[in-house]
């Protein structure tokens, strides 16, 4: 690479820094993008590890059944391999999370097509393909339960007493009472279905037992201390003997939340019978068929309207497809139910919340975490709204917005107006009113539509999760830098480089002085899992207080050092000063501190804003910190003879609370709706007797770059006091815009209104065909 390019990159980025001093709100190169684009990052299957073997997995082949007997063919040399099944496991066969129902091996029961039943490691790839063929489970089929009313129903039961993994129910007012007052009462049913993550590095996980009888395991992953307090569990080991270091992680969007956990241990089993390192690294499809997905949904809306539109009461019926274990479920599901009114005040509302299990694979997170599916059907309700009473879209959703005092079912009050921000600009520049207008009056066989969504995302945990993890950082200084540890990962939406910038404001020293130093359980603190799109706007505020905690620490130091009162220290832009007169920089300081005392370590904590109430079992109160807004203006062309959709232009506005990193916040905005565009129109999971269908990228489809509409991202920043230097959590909202824009695009240029997703030909076909007409 050229040393000129990285030179005027280190001039770029100082220059940003001295415009005004400010790091914050600086689009910096991200740092780790030099080892991307050159090769240089090592993902885990990159790095070398000498002696070690390869393992993987033996699967069951039908949704639901009895293991009869797991039998090894005598024709083959077992002496040259690792074999483990769940009677050979060293703990419990559990793997720990929300709950502990998954097992690690199946051991009588299997629960879903490509559950592991046993584990082989072996020297090399091609001994262990014969292997794993050479392994033949009998299995006697047991009915299976594949859908959300079968397992409703009860009849066949396969998990509790009743199939529910969990249900929350929240009230506001009295909805059956308010009904009464409506001009109409409009119902629908909204279905959506399966989405892959599709992260570009599968999952992988290698394992080095080590002297002591601890393990390492080093991975792709985006939580190391739920990988590692999965793994003390399961094998029964002191927090000190079991160390998790994330590999550089090419995308998780969800999916390496809880799945590591189980990965983990699976290679760690073999590596410690093995007595060596040992690897597993998913294909493509193996990684499809096993891993979770986005759950599958069903949500029965019942709306009281007046005839203007405004809404006067609103029943919400909402169940997921959870799959065969817990996993995320429990919160996935909470999530759900807390975004299910979408941005519109309700003022009598009711909805109730079922995750069920069926006799697939668990599914899990994945961006949005059961916002999308809620939003979807909200957005597509106020369509509906628009449709039946044949007023404009827009009309519907100005009349019902929330605004500052408003309260959400669950009694949280709105306290900005970013909603009506988000949407009136969005509808501005991308010039909806007269699009729409335009796009109406297309004929011949391409016809354009273009429609709009809003959406919102809690950031943070939900309720008085943020408390119950407690995050911590630590920040090291050594006499050149200031070191940061954190357990949030980088997986490709910027932590390293955000939480960089913020550590470096928060003390005031250039941002090349601070090295985010990657997550390793041994080294790290627990700040949590990265997810909930928390890092920026609650572990930012973490390492913010960390940051400050440092300085005082300096400041006692030069206070000492020089004898000079504590109080007459003060600390300004790097400097320190008595009475206002300079006295030493950080820098110096930070040197002369390390040569007498060695680095100072400093750990940041998390204080809950004494101010926020929550009631767990009643699900009421502030279910979040802040709340970030988004309005997507969606246009689209439509063949009408083959249904082909072809997105063209997509105006999406979000407010993010202070943009730390424009640059990176835009890119999490087009990411996000490009994959919630892919999850309105183009991504199927069909699921035959329990089985995905679609398993490869040829089947899978994905929006490609042809696929992409012309971004015009603008971002709001309206401050979150919460947030670190008033960011919001931005990394999931942007997705749950995408399907319900889309549908509503789809609606306009055919006339086809559609109450699922994702809207495939087939679909707008069997619209047709039920009595839909498509626009004149
Ligand atoms: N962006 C990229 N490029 N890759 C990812 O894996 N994951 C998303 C989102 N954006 C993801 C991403 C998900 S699911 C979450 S929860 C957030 O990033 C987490 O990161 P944050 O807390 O830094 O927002
Ligand atoms: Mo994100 S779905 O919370 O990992």
């Amino acid at each position: 690479m050229g040393e000129k390019l990285e030179a005027e990159l280190a001039e770029e980025k100082s220059s940003d820094i001295r415009n005004d001093g400010s790091i914050v709100g600086k689009s910096v190169v991200r740092v780790d993008a030099w080892d991307k684009v050159t090769g240089k990052a090592q993902y885990v299957d990159d790095i070398p590890f000498p002696g070690c073997w390869y393992g993987g997995t033996v699967r069951s082949n039908v949704p639901h059944g009895k293991i009869v007997k797991i039998e090894r063919s005598p024709s083959f040399d077992w002496s040259k391999v690792i074999f483990v099944a769940a009677k050979d496991l060293p703990g419990p066969n559990e793997v720990a999370m929300v709950r502990r129902d998954m097992p690690i091996l199946a051991k009588e029961i299997v629960n879903y097509v490509s559950e592991p039943i046993a584990l082989i490691a072996a020297p090399t790839k091609a001994l262990l393909k014969a292997a794993l063929k050479a392994v033949k489970v009998e299995i006697e089929p047991l009915e299976p339960v594949l859908t959300i009313e079968e397992a409703l129903s009860g009849e066949n039961v396969i998990w509790g007493e009743d199939n529910v993994l969990a249900k929350f129910e929240v009230n506001k007012g009295d909805a059956e009472e308010a009904f009464n007052e409506a001009d109409i009462i409009i119902e629908e049913t909204y279905r959506t279905g399966h989405q892959e993550q599709l992260y570009l590095e599968p999952q992988g996980m290698v394992a080095l037992p080590r002297d002591d009888g601890g393990v390492e395991v080093i991975g792709s992953l985006q939580c190391p201390y739920y990988v590692h307090s999965a793994m003390t569990h399961a094998f029964m080991l002191p927090p000190e003997k079991v160390v998790i270091k994330q590999a550089v992680t090419g995308g998780g969007f969800g999916g390496k939340e809880d799945f590591p956990s189980l990965l983990a241990i699976h290679a760690a089993i073999l590596a410690l019978k093995a007595k060596r390192p040992v690897k597993i690294i998913y294909d493509r499809a193996e990684d499809m068929v096993s891993t979770t997905k986005r759950h599958p949904s069903r949500i029965r809306h019942r709306t009281g309207v007046k005839k203007d539109g405004t809404i006067v009461a609103q029943d919400i019926d909402l169940v997921l497809d959870g799959g065969a274990y817990t996993t995320l479920s429990i919160v996935v599901l909470q999530r759900s139910l807390l975004h299910a009114t979408g941005c519109y005040n309700i003022p009598n509302a009711h909805v109730s919340a079922k995750v069920v299990a069926t006799n697939t694979p668990p599914n899990g997170a994945f961006r949005g975490f059961g916002a999308p599916q809620s939003i979807f059907a909200m957005e597509r309700q106020m369509d509906k709204i628009a449709r039946t009473l044949n007023l404009s879209p827009v009309e519907v959703r100005r009349k019902n917005l929330l605004r500052v005092g408003d309260t959400f079912p669950f009694g949280q009050a709105v306290e900005d107006e970013g909603p009506r921000l988000v949407f009136e600009r969005a509808l501005v520049i991308s010039e909806y009113e007269r699009k729409r207008a335009e796009y109406s009056r297309d004929r011949g066989p391409k016809r354009r539509g273009i429609g709009v969504s809003l959406f919102l995302h809690g950031g943070g945990f939900t309720g008085s999760g943020e408390q119950a993890i407690d995050g911590k950082v630590k920040l090291k200084l050594t006499s050149e830098r200031v070191e940061l540890y954190v357990s949030s990962v980088d997986m490709g939406q910027g932590a390293a480089t955000v939480l960089t910038q913020i550590t470096a404001q928060g003390l005031q020293i250039p941002f090349e002085r601070v090295k985010y130093m990657s997550p390793d359980t041994s080294k790290t603190p627990d700040s949590g899992p990265t997810v909930a799109s928390r890092t920026t706007m609650i572990v930012g505020k973490i390492v913010l207080r960390g940051a400050e905690k440092l300085i005082k620490r300096l400041k006692k130091y030069v206070s000492d050092s020089l004898d000079v009162p504590f109080e007459e220290v003060t600390y300004n832009k790097g400097f320190f000063q008595r009475n206002g007169v300079y006295v030493v920089d950080f820098l110096e300081a930070a040197r002369s501190y390390e040569e007498k005392h060695g680095p100072l370590e400093v750990i940041g904590d998390y204080s809950h804003p004494a101010e926020l109430y929550w009631d767990d079992d009643r699900c009421q109160g502030d279910a979040y910190q802040g709340y970030a807004w988004g309005a997507n203006v969606l246009e689209v062309e439509v063949d009408m003879d083959t249904w082909e959709v072809r997105p063209l232009r997509d105006t999406v506005v979000v407010d993010v609370g202070t943009a730390i990193n424009p640059l990176l916040a835009v890119g999490q905005v087009e990411g996000g709706s490009l994959q919630g565009l892919g999850y309105g129109y183009l991504e199927v999971i069909e699921v035959e007797g329990g089985k995905y269908k679609n398993d490869r990228l040829s089947n899978y489809i994905i929006p490609t770059s042809v696929d992409c509409p012309d971004f015009f991202v603008e971002l709001t920043e309206i401050p979150c006091s919460k947030g670190a230097f008033g960011a919001k959590g931005l990394g999931e909202m942007p997705l749950s815009g995408g399907g319900p824009a889309v549908a509503a695009a789809i609606e306009h240029a055919t006339g086809l209104f559609s109450n699922k997703l994702p809207i495939t030909g087939e679909v707008l076909t069997a619209l047709e065909l039920k009595g839909d007409e498509r626009r004149s």
